[in-house]
């Protein structure tokens, strides 16, 4: 079909080919007798934060997971900066997984221990540093993800939702990684908390130039940080590109999901901050 042709095209008009940091070619990932994805593709591009979306069981996760190296595949290459995992010798694997950082979407911390241990949890599985290194770092990034330093020694079960979130970012951001993958991050927090965790990813890209694979259902998130948009349904990426695209698209999923309920309040948010834009620059002397 032309259209979604199109929207794999037009991702990056303008010549210049993208750097691509995730690629999923004809992808197959199956359990028992159920077929979740069926000759899925999708590129990431370097410094894009790429929402995917798609219905709830659709796969998004298994997708997320399957690129992760942690479910297996039937058929299909995944290539993350270049590489095929499945080629890799083990020690090649770890290095590459260190590249990247995942907030999962159940993705707690561990209950027993403390903020600052579970940031400390990848540089002591993957790094030998000194406590008190691993201790001076932890503090840094626990200021990254703007939580107060005395988060530090508290224990999940002490936290708001919206800060054991940030946690678990800066879990993810412990290795300094590249690329995050971030699965439904907002789920769980009030609007404000959402739209303030959006703006801490948004920030967080941009000064770490970080690239971004983001699941999610928030549509203010889609609107307010993601490059581009890439919808699964029926076990393909059934459309990808900038929101505007696939918002006027008429492909009936992506109709249903973007011009339902939901769907409104993302025009008005729209609709608001064009006005905002609008307005006359003040004047300067
Ligand atoms: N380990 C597993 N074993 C069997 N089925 C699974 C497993 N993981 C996921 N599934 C199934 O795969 C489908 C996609 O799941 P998931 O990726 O979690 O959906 P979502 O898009 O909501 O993230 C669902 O039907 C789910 O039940
Ligand atoms: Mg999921």
């Amino acid at each position: 079909m032309t259209s979604l042709a199109t929207f794999e095209n037009g991702a990056r008009a303008g010549g210049e080919s993208p750097d691509v940091v995730i690629s999923v070619r004809d992808l197959v990932v199956g359990f028992g007798d159920k077929i979740v994805m069926k000759g899925l593709d999708l590129e990431v591009y370097r410094g894009e934060v790429l929402g995917f979306v798609g219905g709830s069981g659709q796969g998004k996760s298994v997708l997320t997971r399957a690129i992760l190296g942690l479910v297996p595949t039937r058929a299909g290459v995944i290539r993350v900066f270049g590489q095929d995992r499945d080629k890799l010798a083990p020690a090649e694997r770890r290095a590459l997984e260190q590249r990247w950082g995942v907030l999962f979407q159940n993705g707690a911390l561990f209950s027993g221990l403390t903020v600052k241990q579970n940031i400390q949890m990848p540089m002591r599985e993957m790094r030998d540093l000194s406590q008190g290194l691993m201790d001076e770092l932890a503090m840094l990034k626990i200021e990254l993800v703007g939580l107060a330093p005395d988060a530090a020694d508290k224990f999940p079960s002490e936290l708001s939702g919206g800060m054991v979130k940030r946690a678990a970012l800066a879990r993810a951001l412990a290795l300094d990684p590249e690329l995050v993958f971030l699965d439904e991050p907002t789920s769980g927090l009030d609007p404000i908390g959402a739209a303030e965790f959006d703006e801490l990813i948004g920030t967080l890209q941009k000064t770490l130039g970080l690239t971004v694979f983001m699941v999610t259902h928030d549509l203010d998130s889609l609107y307010s940080i993601c490059d581009r948009v890439a919808a699964l349904a029926e076990g393909r990426v059934i459309a990808a590109g900038p929101l505007e695209t696939l918002l006027a698209s008429d492909h009936p999923w992506l109709r249903a999901y973007f011009h339902g309920v939901r769907g409104g309040r993302l025009r008005a948010a729209r609709a608001e901050q064009e006005d905002e834009e609008w307005k006359p620059a003040p004047t300067t002397r």
